[in-house]
């Protein structure tokens, strides 16, 4: 990681827990984060839980320090949309980050890059901070596409108006997802040069060096470190990790 950024260890429980468990896990992240406090840690911490949980884990993280975020979000403001979720009731929440365009949203609701940079963009105009995943799969990674898939995603999906303050990008690899296999840090850092190239072409030297860019993949704490170690990797995006605050601390200690 590079001067001038800062850490961010997000944890993404997707479709897990109900109201006990996560208050639970909420509860001893904010524990953890305690104890790293008193070394000064270089990292922020933010859990993202689903929707339902999102309330209670507001109160629990209530002046801890640990952030908050959702999952995903609908690009209107309200209205007629059934089932959806606006930024501005996350933002009411207490909300401060929203994920867009992860892969198995990509998947299981057939988002596109499209969709994907409205949400961001509706995101940025709630005043949040976008995370914005975009992640080749094992084809397109073993057809010689990996660079080509991220860079059009990239360029497809980032907000307008993007900076280092209201965006975030996540490279996860479809194929590391919850799958035990990693982007070995080589791999992984390829990647996220080819990201960063292309987000000061986007939005210029400042901002593109100063935006965050999260490996997300099946990433524990046997080797968060050295993922963490590498020039252009600036936190993770935690999937099972997360569920457990112990590995979710340990990873976040992986920051140095
Ligand atoms: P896993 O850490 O379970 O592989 O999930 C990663 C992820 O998809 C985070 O958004």
């Amino acid at each position: 990681m590079a001067k001038g950024r800062r850490f961010l260890i997000a944890g993404n429980w997707k479709m897990n827990g109900l109201k006990k468990d996560g208050r639970a896990l909420a509860k001893s992240v904010a524990k953890s984060l305690k104890k790293a406090k008193g070394k000064k840690q270089p990292f922020d911490l933010l859990v993202c839980p689903p929707y339902t949980l999102l309330g209670s884990v507001a109160k629990e993280i209530k002046d801890t320090g640990v952030k908050l975020g959702a999952q995903d979000c609908h690009v209107a403001e309200k209205g007629a949309h059934t089932g959806d979720i606006s930024p501005y009731m996350l933002k009411d929440v207490g909300c401060q980050y929203v994920i867009v365009g992860h892969s198995e949203r990509r998947t299981d609701h057939r988002e596109g890059d499209a969709v994907v940079k409205a949400k961001a963009e509706a995101v940025l105009e709630a005043d949040m901070i976008a995370i914005v995943c975009i992640g080749e799969t094992l084809v397109q990674r073993e057809a010689g596409r990996a660079m080509a898939v991220n860079r059009r995603q990239l360029k497809g999906s980032l907000p307008t108006g993007a900076t280092a303050k209201n965006t975030v990008v996540a490279y996860e690899p479809v194929w590391a997802i919850g799958t035990g296999l990693t982007a070995s840090p080589e791999q992984a850092q390829e990647v996220h040069a080819v990201i960063r190239a292309e987000l000061v072409k986007a939005v210029g030297e400042d901002e593109g060096n100063g935006i965050r860019i999260l490996y997300g993949g099946s990433m524990n704490p046997k080797n968060a470190k050295e993922l963490l170690g590498q020039p252009d990797i600036d936190g993770g995006l935690i999937g099972g990790a997360a569920l457990n605050a112990d590995d979710f601390a340990a990873v976040a200690a992986g920051c140095k």
